[in-house]
């Protein structure tokens, strides 16, 4: 069918297979699934979540749009998204031993692919304006068996278990590593598998950042709006600084909420590099440079936010040595936009009033994305859609 829109797909998306459900409720300590007093079952992931009778105690509800794919194809027809790379949500396999890590992503690997490439079965109505092949608007982000104590030999295994899923174009990460970071020794062969993969390495954040610098009450929102993207801020700022994309440069990169403050605070970085002399020589370029090195989902909520980490991501050409930068802005030519890509975070944050058709916190992303200035149907049509089928190499 010819098509007077966008393709639209969308790179953050996440699910709690009933396999990973069923690990969730057996928990008695966070992370955990309880069924609440009021009978609805919650998902309690956070620190604060776990403790005190402030409005966070009991958790996050969590139903059917976790784990029913039906659901998430209804989640798709609505707000128009063709394709969905789903990733399994946090905090993934985080708290378990090594060897249930091991075991718990190899079934799962398997889930994800069959969830994709089984899709739709004969039962299925959905449709998608686009009509992609009909088996091709799942797929997803695997999961590794990342968890301190674990052998390097068993995630490189879990590489190459993904790499031979047809539906499954990268794996999920967390912030941690295999326990101490993303800057971490014990990382390097990981990275290079990786990077000699061509899977997209999507890191995403669940731990927050300590210190809340105040007592008051506010629901879910520093821990959602501050902590996590500054929790990425932080990891990515490390995994740079020890130069892991000098040593695996074809390393892809994905980076959760735009990489938080990333884009707005890596001038100052770069600043702070220069002018410390334990860091001073250790970099190949100038900290902004690697900023055009990864790839940004475009869940900002807002245009002017989005601008900026397209700006910033469009000036990491003037460190390779490239004089155009002025040119581009000048002509209103924006190379940074070939490197985000649209996201949902669904079923996160869902409308509070119950059952409305379209999510606002969707529409919001949307917005932002046709109300960035001075781009135009080509760029907006990149972000929504086409940045993706060429990162993932989703056949259309
Ligand atoms: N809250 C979470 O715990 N995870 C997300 O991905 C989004 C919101
Ligand atoms: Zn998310």
């Amino acid at each position: 069918m010819a098509s007077s829109r966008s393709l639209l797909v969308d790179c953050h998306t996440h699910i709690y297979p009933p396999s990973y459900m069923d690990l969730m409720r057996k928990r008695t300590e966070i992370p955990r699934v309880h069924t609440a007093p009021d009978g609805q079952e919650k998902v309690i992931l956070l620190k604060e979540e776990a403790h005190g009778d402030g409005s966070n105690s009991q958790g996050r509800p969590v139903g059917p749009q976790y784990w029913d794919r039906a659901e998430k194809i209804k989640f798709m027809d609505t707000h128009g998204i063709d394709v969905s790379i789903v990733s399994l949500a946090n905090p993934w396999l985080d708290f378990l031993t090594p060897d249930e890590a091991v075991k718990a992503a190899r079934d799962l690997n398997l889930d994800i692919q069959q969830y994709c490439s089984t899709y739709p079965s004969e039962a299925s109505t959905s449709s998608s304006q686009f009509s992609p092949q009909t088996s091709n608007r799942l797929f997803a982000f695997g999961s590794l068996p990342l968890v301190p104590g674990v052998e390097t030999s068993k995630v490189l295994e879990a590489i190459e278990q993904i790499k031979s899923l047809s539906h499954v174009r990268g794996v999920v990460m967390g912030t941690r590593g295999v326990g101490k970071g993303l800057d971490d020794e014990a990382m390097e062969p990981i990275w290079k598998a990786l990077a000699d993969s061509g899977l997209v390495v999507f890191v995403h954040p669940h731990y927050g950042v300590e210190g809340a610098f105040g007592e008051q009450d506010n629901g879910h929102v520093l821990a959602l709006a501050l902590g996590f993207p500054f929790e990425t801020t932080i990891a990515i700022a490390r995994l740079i600084l020890y130069g892991v994309l000098d040593r695996y440069p074809t390393l892809r990169l994905l980076l959760a909420h735009s990489a938080g403050a990333l884009p707005a605070l890596s001038s100052r970085l770069s600043s702070c590099v220069v002018h410390d002399p334990t860091v001073k020589d250790r970099l190949q370029h100038d900290f902004r440079y690697y900023l055009g090195q990864m790839w940004y989902d475009a869940v900002t909520y807002g245009p002017e936010e989005l601008a900026l980490t397209e700006r910033v991501v469009s000036r990491a050409d003037k460190y390779e040595g490239k004089d155009e930068h002025l040119a581009y802005v000048d002509r209103g030519v924006f190379p940074g936009v070939d490197r985000i890509m649209f996201g949902t975070d669904h079923p996160f944050f869902p409308p509070l009033d119950g059952e409305g058709t379209r999510w606002k916190s969707v529409d919001e992303n949307l917005d932002a994305i046709a109300g960035v200035a001075g781009w135009s149907g080509t760029e907006r049509s990149k972000v929504m859609g086409r940045n993706a089928v060429e990162l993932f190499g989703i056949e259309l």
